[in-house]
């Protein structure tokens, strides 16, 4: 069988192709310079030519809360473009599989947690990342429409937790809540820095997957596609407070001094957790503790400094 996996180069990706069991495929991973998914002609040329028999779509412009709240006109707009041509040329060449992934901020912002798929919609969106969560929205939908018009495409989505770990971004442009803690925590150990700032109380709740259990699932997924669900979550089952996260990370980098709180700073929504019956049913549960998917992403980050 071959797989091709969209966004090969991105984090999700990457930690896809570094998956022991990704070799029994063949795998295509092209860079966005070989199926650029903002063009249509494109991406439909390069399924026509490659013939891939699975698809799992991570591509799409992903960033933290500053990126997107400073671009939400290329939020919503390039991932729209990227989600539809990829999803309608897969669709026109008779592509019958794509495994898509979704996010988390597809829930509606005052949404009782555990958060359950069939939530989506219920709801308004956090306003902060809204453009991108439409679009995540409108790809999800799409591929519901094409296997309610035709059953022999099975275009499924899974919803992940937030992620974090090897080959994620730790600037602070882009990166989400625990590489930027790592990064933070870093640079005040090497300052020797008597103490470490954190917006809000810190007891806002976040659940974070380490990336390489999030590839074990999808491996399972090639595996035994047709048992999943249309629509999945992917989570852990139980969360972290913001405060949790800054001490793992300090345990693990050695970093001594205190936690300072800016009760004047915003802190997003109180708690984010996804509901994990459907994946509890199918049979998988991610198996990295947060102590030790920390020490793995920190060595990473460490390995980006010494280059
Ligand atoms: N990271 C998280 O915490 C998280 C949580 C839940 C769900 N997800 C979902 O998981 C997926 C992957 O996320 P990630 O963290 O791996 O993101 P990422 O590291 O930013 O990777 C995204 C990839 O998409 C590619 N891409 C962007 N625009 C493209 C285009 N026009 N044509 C072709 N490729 C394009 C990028 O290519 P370049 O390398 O050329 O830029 C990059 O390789 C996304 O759908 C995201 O919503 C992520």
């Amino acid at each position: 069988m071959k797989v091709l996996i969209t966004g090969a180069n991105g984090m999700v990706g990457k930690n896809i192709l570094e998956h022991s069991a990704i070799q029994k495929w063949q795998i295509l991973a092209p860079s966005r310079s070989e199926m650029n998914l903002s063009d249509r002609k494109a991406t439909e040329d390069y399924l026509k030519k490659n013939k891939p028999d699975f698809v799992i779509h991570t591509a799409g412009r992903v960033g933290g809360i500053q990126a997107n709240i400073k671009h939400p006109v290329a939020f919503l707009s390039e991932n729209v473009d990227i989600n539809q041509n990829l999803i309608l040329s897969c669709q026109s060449v008779g592509i019958k599989k794509i495994l898509n992934l979704g996010s988390s901020c597809m829930y509606p912002c005052r949404a009782q947690n555990p958060l359950k798929e069939s939530m989506i919609l219920q709801g308004e969106l956090e306003p902060t990342n809204e453009g991108y969560a439409l679009a995540k929205i409108m790809a999800q939908r799409l591929c519901e429409y094409i296997m309610r018009e035709d059953s022999e495409f099975q275009y499924k989505t899974l919803i992940p937790c937030n992620l974090y770990g090897r080959h994620d971004k730790f600037a602070a442009e882009h990166s989400h809540l625990v590489p930027a803690i790592i990064s933070k925590v870093f640079q005040a150990k090497k300052n020797n820095l008597s103490d470490v700032e954190i917006w809000g109380t810190g007891e806002a709740r976040r659940e974070f997957m380490y990336a390489g259990d999030l590839a074990d699932c999808i491996i399972k997924c090639i595996n035994d596609f047709s048992a999943i669900p249309n629509l999945m979550n992917v989570g852990l089952g139980h969360d972290y407070s913001v405060n949790e996260y800054y001490r793992a990370v300090a345990e693990v980098v050695g970093y001594q001094g205190q936690f300072k709180h800016d009760l004047t700073k915003p802190v997003g929504m109180q708690q984010k957790l996804v509901s994990i019956e459907k994946l509890n049913n199918w049979g998988w549960k991610s198996q990295t503790s947060l102590h030790a998917g920390i020490e793995k992403a920190y060595h990473y980050f460490l390995s980006l400094q010494e280059r």
